[in-house]
């Protein structure tokens, strides 16, 4: 059964209709964890180098780190997909529905169309205040495990891009290590389609376009996670699941579109022809990859929502967040991790029945083997 969003907190809800329905926003989702009982606020001082990420993995419950070291007013969120009801809670499902229940409902979704709709040009530049560099430390970015080599901007975010010669637009999940204050890394699988459209822009000697949009809807994420053939467009898939109209707007620096329900955009340009080490960073399988192919992110512009919500993951853990939104994709139809037909139905298999531990070690010895062994030096979820 959906939910029917009503009591809308003014502070959680700037820049919202009060009437929406389907899916919850960020602010909204957090706001129904906490009636729930399922979110725990740490509101003590906590220090955005490993502490967040250590108590992230550690406590496996929906976090809000209220109280940042050096980072006044600004908040991070995470684990927020940590189990089947939060899943619900995110997708504006009863909680108390069964899986089976809740599958159903997501798969009702995805063939009942929503559509993305372009809002004013200023809906972004209204709800968000431009910084004013495109300094990412003002962002209370975590560095999130002793085992990774920086802090990571991109864990629990979406990557927009267009194909240059088609203008067909990519979203993705691609890890992006902070290199220093206007550069990140962008770690994308070379079959990716924000890989392709690399490739296309460095054969026209053009900068790639890229926004980064940071604490978007849970259904935006999930949509963005999915694995979608090209041409067709996941904000499209992603206002399916929110069932509701999903609000786009224009980046005011480049031809991009982003949730207006973004608590962080950053836009910028992928340079053409350069590569650089992402990593080591302790990925989904619970080992360090690197990958010294990463792209290089040069952010131009940034947007901060006041009191921001930064969204971000601590991944390598069985059963974290991470695997519960692969289950859930696999269950779709909708994961694909670009690698081979029987690796893809493997991980899908363990996936779906929600063998985290088994799917961990599988992943990591399909690595090793066969021609996946280049996966040392590519990225990798
Ligand atoms: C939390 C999370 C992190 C991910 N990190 C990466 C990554 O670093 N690189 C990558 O290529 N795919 C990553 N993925 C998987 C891609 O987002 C997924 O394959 C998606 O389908 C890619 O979009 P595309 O098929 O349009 O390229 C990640 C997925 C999730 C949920």
């Amino acid at each position: 059964m959906a939910i029917v969003l009503t009591q809308d907190e003014p502070e959680l809800l700037a820049g919202q209709d009060s009437s929406s329905r389907g899916s919850p926003n960020l602010r909204q989702f957090i706001r129904l964890l906490d009636d729930a009982g399922l979110l725990v606020r740490v509101p003590e001082p906590v220090h955005w180098k490993f502490e967040i990420g250590r108590r992230t993995r550690e406590t496996r419950k929906p976090l809000l780190f209220e109280n940042i070291i050096g980072y006044p007013g600004q908040r991070v969120f995470t684990n927020g997909l940590c189990n089947t009801a939060c899943v619900a809670i995110a997708l504006g499902i009863d909680r108390d529905d069964s899986r089976p229940a809740i599958l159903r409902e997501a798969r009702r979704r995805l063939e009942s169309p929503f559509s993305p709709r372009l809002a004013e040009a200023s809906a972004l530049c209204g709800n968000l205040t431009k910084a004013d560099h495109p300094d990412l430390t003002r962002l209370p970015i975590p560095h999130w495990s002793e085992l990774d080599a920086a802090r990571y901007l991109g864990t629990w975010h979406i990557n927009v891009s267009k194909d240059p010669e088609t203008g067909e637009r990519n979203i993705g999940v691609y890890r992006m290590q902070l290199l220093d204050r206007h550069h990140a890394t962008v770690s994308a699988f070379p079959g990716s389609h924000l890989a392709m459209h690399v490739r296309k822009a460095e054969r026209l000697n053009r900068l790639l376009p890229l926004a980064v949009a940071i604490g978007v809807p849970e259904a935006v994420m999930t949509a963005a996670a999915a694995g979608c053939p090209p041409g067709k467009d996941e904000f499209e898939l992603a206002a399916a699941l929110l069932q509701r109209p999903l609000d786009l707007t224009r980046c005011p620096g480049v031809a991009l579109e982003v949730p207006v329900e973004s608590e962080i955009v950053a836009e910028g340009f992928i340079q053409p022809g350069v590569r650089v080490q992402d990593g080591p960073f302790l990925d989904y399988r619970g080992v360090q990859n690197t990958n010294s192919e990463a792209f290089l992110f040069e952010a131009t512009q940034l947007w901060i929502r006041d009191m921001p919500i930064f969204r971000g993951a601590s991944v390598g853990t069985p059963g974290g967040e991470d695997h519960q939104l692969f289950s859930l994709l696999a269950e779709l139809g909708l994961l694909d991790f670009h690698g081979s037909r029987l690796r893809h139905g493997v991980q899908n298999a363990l996936l779906r029945r929600g063998l985290f531990g088994i799917f961990q070690r599988v992943s990591k010895a399909g690595a090793m083997l066969g021609p996946l062994a280049r996966i040392k030096a590519s990225p990798s979820p």
